[in-house]
């Protein structure tokens, strides 16, 4: 209430609603509102959201100075837990970031991604080819949203692949194993979708005691359908989740901790992934020149790998090392992540220090403040570095020779952060190569085995939902219709 700007202080606002200050500008629409301050302040103020005093830069070129500052003096712990705590009632174990990232280089990138392309794979095709039948049967067309499709597909698959499958023995076949994992899977995303929608303000506390008492049932029910007892029951259970369980386990943490943390990390790899694949192939869509391009080059890949997709014939074998050939879909995915993922990053300062601009300039930042990024704006929106950054342009991060574009400019200065659709320094999503495959392998598999098209070819993609900003991957305010069936 009684706080001033010191001199060498960002400027600071306090906003107009005493102990609130700008909470509510803030949850309703956070980018319309640090839009609004940067324009009143430029690129670093201080503004008051809930009690809390949030250092917000804006400067892409300055971004280096938080995201690589030492732990010591800027901290994600104290913010990430408290959240945690709240949307997950998941209280950790000293060493659990270190060991979630340590895990995720092993089993989610390098070899251990060789492992999961293929988990995923099998996944994807008992989901997507199952039902729709072959021949005449399967060329009649279904009717679907696309955000509710990708969304679905994706969950499931990713959820199969990382948590495990029905047990064969369990089952008595393998037919009737696969179709347990239809039948549970598709449970678990209704529940799943119903918790996705509460999140957002769960995560700000704002639920009212209705929808907060639907919440604690959601919980429990996760809790229950991923505990560690049930999974023991399971097959092919991933090595990245295997390893948080024996992890735990050593740890001495209780059963019902561990269950919960099984909830975290299903909603930490499965809440993003579904709505990207909704935005890469709706904007392929609305682009046909983007999406001949891919089309070609996927079509190519699968041609020098030596297969043939053709009806009746052997699955597509998609492996890591064919994901790896494809530059123009690489552009794709980047550019729709560039466009509709908005994460915040927030540090807490853990003594007094000084932020240094990249234009030399210094600002003191007081000891319990927090300091935070929204390179969505800061970056991804920013006209200078991305000429018009609100058009997708498929091919926005290759070179004219066809590889991966990195140079990015401000004020001629050569930007590192030009975008930042996982976060960054040590809270950089440890499950982005694996995220990045699954956006490609959902790609491939529509485009080599499905035809499909808009409903309405006219109708506008729609806006993002402006209440879910700072989460991770934005979601539209409504679903856009589409029919598909298979080529063949
Ligand atoms: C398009 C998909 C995805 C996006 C946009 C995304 C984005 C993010 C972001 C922005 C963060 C927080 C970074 C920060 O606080 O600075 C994060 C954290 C995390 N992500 Fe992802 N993510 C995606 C997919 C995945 C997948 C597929 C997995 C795992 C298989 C995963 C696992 C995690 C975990 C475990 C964390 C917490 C890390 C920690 O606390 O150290 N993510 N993700």
């Amino acid at each position: 209430m009684f706080r001033r700007r010191r001199p060498n202080e960002p400027p600071l606002d306090k906003g107009y609603i005493p102990w609130l200050g700008y909470a509510l500008d803030f949850r309703d629409n956070s980018a319309e509102f640090l839009k609004r301050m940067q324009k009143k302040h430029g690129d670093i103020f201080t503004v008051h959201i809930g009690g809390q005093y949030f250092t917000f830069l804006m400067d892409p070129l300055s971004f280096g100075s938080i995201v690589k500052e030492a732990r010591s003096k800027l901290d994600f712990s104290k913010f990430a837990q408290a959240l945690v705590a709240r949307v997950f009632s998941y209280r950790g174990l000293p060493g659990d970031h270190k060991h979630v990232q340590a895990s995720s280089t092993k089993h989610l990138m390098g070899d251990g991604l060789v492992v999961m392309t293929q988990a995923m794979m099998e996944n994807l095709q008992n989901l997507m080819l199952h039902g729709v039948g072959s021949g005449e049967s399967g060329r009649t067309w279904k009717q679907d949203g696309l955000f509710k499709f990708s969304y679905n597909i994706v969950f499931r698959a990713g959820y199969l692949a990382l948590f495990g499958n029905e047990s064969v023995k369990q089952a008595g076949s393998i037919e009737k194993a696969k179709e347990t994992d239809r039948l549970l899977s598709e449970e678990l995303f209704h529940e799943f979708r119903k918790y996705d929608c509460l999140f957002p303000r769960l995560a700000y506390a704002v639920l009212p005691p209705k929808e907060k008492l639907e919440a604690e049932r959601l919980k429990r029910h996760f809790w229950n359908k991923l505990s560690v007892k049930k999974c023991m029951f399971k097959e092919n259970i991933s090595g990245w989740i295997s390893d948080q369980q024996q992890f735990r386990n050593e740890n001495g943490m209780e059963a019902y901790m561990q269950d919960r943390f099984m909830f975290l990390l299903l909603w930490a790899s499965q809440g993003n992934t579904g709505p990207s694949c909704f935005w890469l192939l709706l904007h392929l869509m609305k682009n046909q020149e983007a999406m001949k391009a891919v089309r070609e080059e996927i079509d190519d890949v699968i041609r020098l790998s030596g297969q043939k997709v053709k009806p009746g014939g052997e699955l597509l074998n998609l492996t890591r090392d064919m994901l790896l050939k494809t530059p123009v879909l690489d552009s794709a995915v980047e550019e729709t992540l560039r466009l509709t993922t908005a994460p915040i990053l927030i540090r807490a300062a853990l003594e007094d220090m000084n932020l240094k601009m990249a234009d030399g300039q210094e600002y003191g930042i007081r000891k319990g403040d927090r300091v935070a990024l929204f390179p969505y704006l800061g970056v991804h929106m920013d006209p200078e570095v991305h000429p018009e950054p609100h058009v997708f342009k498929y091919n926005r991060f290759l070179n004219a020779e066809g590889s991966k574009k990195v140079d990015f400019y401000k004020n001629g200065k050569k930007v590192k952060y030009f975008s930042m659709p996982w976060g960054a320094g040590t809270t950089i999503c440890p499950g982005r190569f694996f995220a990045v495959n699954e956006l490609k392998q959902y790609v491939f598999l529509m485009l080599t085995y499905f035809e499909f098209e808009l409903l309405n070819p006219q109708e506008a993609i729609p806006p993002i939902d402006q209440k879910r900003w700072g989460f991770g991957s934005m979601q539209p305010i409504h679903d856009i219709q589409f029919r598909y069936r298979l080529r063949f």
